[in-house]
């Protein structure tokens, strides 16, 4: 949560683009100015005005291409959030605010080396990932590009079909290939997905089984986003598998974000 009084720098975006996946999950599409640059991961500081004139500023993981002409993100909606009950009010026309410059460490240049991408995701923790499979260099880099999206039904399972229409852009076609999607329903038995929590899956083994890829120190790289809780009990299950957490001074192999 952030609950800066006021930004230090700010745009007014206009809003471009909803898409309701349900009620409590959408996606939206604001401008986006020349100047705002990102690195694929990183998330933008979105700020709405409440009734008493006060903003409410909130994060937000970008989930466009770092070329597009807008900047897409993909959203909860807490029904009494201060930022989400607003912002699920909104039309096409409308006005957010935005921080002048994008922020996070959750890029794939945390890692030194590697062979396997494992994107771990609980809820709209996918955000992040969806920007960084329209990076390029994403594609050639990694030999295997691992998506686990876990969520309690597969109606909040978002993106699929355009997560399936990355293989074939033509900016990496020829690395199409390399991309595996995994869905996880904690709450409902779907056929091809799995049904556990992702620590839980991680500590059985049955992730790596499933996907026919096994963890190791030399080639797996790991990416999670989601809940506290989740990062946490999904970070020590990799932790007690030998896997470190990665840093700019000490390339390892794991990065975390929070999705709150
Ligand atoms: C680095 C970072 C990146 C983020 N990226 C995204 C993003 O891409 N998409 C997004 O929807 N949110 C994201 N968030 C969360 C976002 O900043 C807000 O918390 C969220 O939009 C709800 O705002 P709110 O004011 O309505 O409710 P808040 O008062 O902020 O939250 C109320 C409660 O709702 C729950 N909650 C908050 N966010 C989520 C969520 N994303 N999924 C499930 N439950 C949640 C938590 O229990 C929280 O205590 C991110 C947060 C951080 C720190
Ligand atoms: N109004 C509604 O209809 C409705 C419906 C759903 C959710 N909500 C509310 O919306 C908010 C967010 O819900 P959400 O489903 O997007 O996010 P969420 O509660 O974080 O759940 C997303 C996925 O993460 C899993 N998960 C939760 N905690 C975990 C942990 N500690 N470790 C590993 N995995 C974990 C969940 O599994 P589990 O299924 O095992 O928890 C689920 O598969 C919640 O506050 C919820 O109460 C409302």
């Amino acid at each position: 949560m952030d609950d800066t009084p006021d930004a230090p720098r700010h745009t007014t975006a206009t809003l471009l683009w909803i898409r309701r996946w349900s009620p409590r999950l959408l996606s939206f599409r604001i401008s986006r100015e020349r100047g705002f640059r990102f690195v694929p991961g990183q998330f933008a500081r979105l700020g709405l005005f409440k009734e008493n004139g006060a903003p409410v500023w909130r994060a937000y993981s970008m989930t466009s291409a770092t070329w597009d002409e807008h900047l897409e993100f993909y959203s909860i909606v807490v029904p009494d959030g201060a930022f989400t009950s607003r912002l699920e009010k909104l039309g096409v026309g409308d006005e957010i605010m935005i921080e002048g410059a994008a922020n996070g460490f959750f890029t794939t240049n945390r890692f030194a080396d590697g062979r396997d991408l494992w994107m771990l995701g609980t809820g709209t923790g996918l955000a992040p990932y969806l920007a960084i499979l329209q990076d390029e260099s994403t594609w050639l880099r990694f030999e295997r590009l691992i998506v686990v999206h876990c969520a309690r039904v597969t109606e909040d399972l978002a993106y699929q079909d355009e997560i399936a229409a990355l293989r074939d852009h033509p900016l990496w076609a020829e690395h199409g290939h390399k991309l595996i999607y995994q869905p996880v329903a904690t709450r409902e038995t779907v056929p091809g997905a799995l049904h556990a929590r992702i620590p839980e899956l991680v500590r059985d083994g049955s992730l790596e089984a499933t996907v026919g890829l096994p963890f190791s120190l030399a080639d797996s790289r790991f990416m999670i986003c989601g809940s506290p809780d989740m990062v946490r009990d999904t970070h020590k299950a990799l932790m007690d598998r030998g896997f470190r957490l990665s840093r700019l001074a000490a390339p390892a192999q794991i990065a975390v974000e929070n999705a709150w």
